[in-house]
């Protein structure tokens, strides 16, 4: 069972061991630096100041242990889009799917966000299977990427 917990400069040694190794092959970014993780960690506070607040990235936590990032980020006032990584160590233990189903319910329920949209590298079938467990719905491609959507329950469709 995970926890969704917002990041504190305690995270920070966690974070850059879940950005390592093979857990960035298919994201955009490089391996963090531990001065890129202590940036992350301590920009967190302004992100939860922010008023309007854009932007969430929960730590993902089973027993204590930072296993991972869920990240919502919205694109317009109503929707956002939705990021994730795990460490490799913590892979193939439903934790990528619960961590989606509770940023989701976060979005729906604690934020005006409406619709979530979410895409992965091709090749990553892991991610299109969290994405589908999550009753997301294949929308296409762009830029060769597959894309996904998912909107608040009971909410109409743009
Ligand atoms: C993608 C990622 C988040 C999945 O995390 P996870 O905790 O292992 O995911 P879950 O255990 O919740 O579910 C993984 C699902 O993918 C399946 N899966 C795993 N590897 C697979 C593979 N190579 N091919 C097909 N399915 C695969 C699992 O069987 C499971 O599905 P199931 O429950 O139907 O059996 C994790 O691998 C990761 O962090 N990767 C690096 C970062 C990344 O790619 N982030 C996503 C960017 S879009």
């Amino acid at each position: 069972m995970i926890e969704l917990r917002e990041l504190t400069m305690s995270h920070t040694i966690a974070l850059q061991r879940i950005y390592s190794g093979v857990s960035v092959r298919y994201i955009e970014r490089q391996e963090l630096t531990f001065g890129e993780a202590m940036a992350v960690v301590a920009n967190a506070p302004a992100h939860v100041r922010a008023v309007p607040r854009d932007r969430w990235a929960f730590g993902i936590a089973v027993d204590d242990d930072l296993i991972g990032m869920v990240r919502l980020q919205c694109r317009t006032e109503r929707h956002a889009s939705i990021s994730y990584i795990l460490r490799e160590d913590s892979w193939g233990r439903g934790y990528a799917t619960q961590a989606v189903a509770g940023m989701l319910h976060h979005a729906f329920t604690a934020t005006g966000v409406t619709s979530v949209g979410a895409r992965h590298h091709p090749d990553n079938t892991a991610s299109a299977r969290v994405l589908q467990k999550n009753k997301f719905t294949y929308r296409g491609t762009r830029d060769g990427w597959p894309v996904y959507g998912i909107h608040k329950p009971n909410s109409s469709s743009p």
